[in-house]
């Protein structure tokens, strides 16, 4: 077009970009025909170049496609946008010297603009272009990456839960074991105690008085009226009835104290199932009651140990929760409690279990007078294995804190210092 208005034979289209001119498109002229060092001064200087006659002297005469004489007239425009040179337009005149007019020029002038716009909407285009395949590419890579990582990331996750589901029931099972330990050296206790009652039990006693009256079989009035034991005979029955009486008593409360230790390891052997399943059995339950049964299922080691128990329950609060965890926190508690006082004399072995509510709290606590807690170890009381004890096991707190939390309450201990007891609260929520 630019060729055709201008009456010109040659004509070429040069881009410039990336330091260098390429050809976009020609007309009438072969590429190694171009006047090469013409152009490249119209892209240095950014300036028009117009040649009337190359029959007479001008600046590019050295110039070999301009020697050999063939062009006549030669114009060459930059092609400018917003500053910078976007490409050159070439045209030659092989016919007649002094083609490009001033009225062709201004066409001309317009036509570059023209072409101008077009090249940079090319260049926009193709930008756009390779932008928009840069960016699919890239889009693709990423697509890709992101699957890998995604697959990768599931991978890991599953991983993770697996890792995390050994090492909860690891954990749990260590728990478990700490727990039922706990409740079996009570239940043992009140075993032996049960045993001892049997063993000396007065039923014996029964069977000498029947020995006694063999004698005088068919003739009991004849025992009471002249064997010399026969008046106290009435006496010795009556005291011995009581005895056993009171024997039957101890002996059933402590068959239901076993039992109730049993009822307790089982439940813990449920609540690790329950974990297992990763529920909770909240249930309606009494507090007060729950400290009543912990402090009944330790008795028997409390009692051996010489420990003075009292209790200060102040209020009675109610509330939903999973009644096993909170009676194994208690027991944990009440268990660290005698071990923190097993080194002092039996008289100054003094447990206190207070409960009280306060709003939508309940509060229970265990103090002792034991040995105290130091500075230094403050901080790691509540991680799992940390024990100052020879045989401890570093379970019983770790472990109620985390049962307390699951509940929604919080496990603390305190102490003034060694030498000054320790006092663990349990707080519980009570909506
Ligand atoms: N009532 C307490 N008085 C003093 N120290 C305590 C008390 N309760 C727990 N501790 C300290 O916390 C440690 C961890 O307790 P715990 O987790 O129950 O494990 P373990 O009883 O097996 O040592 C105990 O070894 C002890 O040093
Ligand atoms: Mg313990």
């Amino acid at each position: 077009m630019a060729t055709g208005n201008a009456g010109a034979q040659h004509g070429a289209l040069l881009l410039a970009g990336g330091g260098k001119l390429t050809v976009a498109a020609l007309s009438g002229v072969g590429e190694e025909d171009l006047p090469w060092s013409l152009l490249s001064y119209v892209e240095r200087t950014g300036e028009h170049v117009l040649i009337d006659d190359t029959a007479l002297p001008h600046p590019f005469s050295s110039d070999a496609s301009l020697e050999r004489g063939r062009l006549r007239s030669v114009l060459c425009l930059p092609l400018v946008r917003q500053q910078k040179l976007q490409g050159l337009l070439y045209l030659g005149n092989t016919l007649c010297a002094h083609t490009f007019t001033p009225a062709r020029l201004s066409l001309l002038g317009q036509l570059a603009a023209q072409a101008t716009t077009s090249l940079e909407n090319a260049r926009r285009h193709a930008k756009v272009q390779r932008a928009e395949a840069a960016l699919r590419g890239a889009n693709d890579a990423l697509t890709q990456r992101l699957e890998e990582q995604g697959w990768q990331l599931k991978q890991a996750q599953s991983r993770l839960v697996d890792a995390a589901r050994e090492a909860g029931t690891a954990k749990v099972a260590a728990s478990v074991f700490h727990n039922l330990g706990n409740v079996l050296t009570s239940a043992v206790l009140n075993a032996h105690m049960l045993r001892e009652k049997v063993d000396t039990s007065r039923m014996v006693r029964l069977k000498q008085l029947l020995g006694l009256l063999e004698p005088y079989q068919g003739d009991l009035v004849g025992f009471l009226t002249r064997d010399p034991r026969g008046p106290q005979l009435a006496n010795y029955l009556s005291g011995l009835a009581e005895e056993l009486l009171n024997e039957h008593a101890s002996m059933k409360e402590s068959a239901g104290k076993l039992k109730q230790h049993l009822d307790h390891m089982r439940a813990i052997l449920q609540v690790q199932q329950a974990y297992a399943r990763n529920t909770l059995l909240p249930e309606e339950c009494d507090l007060a009651e729950l400290v009543e049964d912990a402090l009944s299922i330790q008795l028997p080691a409390l009692q051996r140990h010489g420990v003075t128990i009292t209790r200060e329950l102040r209020a009675q609060p109610r509330a939903r929760l999973d009644k096993h965890r909170v009676l194994q926190i208690l027991i944990n508690l009440i268990t660290n409690a005698r071990n923190a006082m097993s080194e002092l004399p039996e008289a100054h072995r003094l447990l206190r279990v207070r409960l009280d509510a306060e709003g939508s709290t309940a509060r229970i606590q265990v103090v002792d007078s034991g040995k105290g807690i130091a500075e230094e170890h403050r901080e790691r009381l509540f991680s799992q294995g940390f024990t100052t004890r020879e045989d401890g096991q570093g379970l019983g707190l770790y472990s109620s804190s985390l049962a307390a939390r699951s509940m929604g309450g919080r496990l603390t201990l305190a102490s003034e210092g060694p030498g000054k007891g320790a006092t663990a609260t349990l707080e519980l929520p009570l909506a």
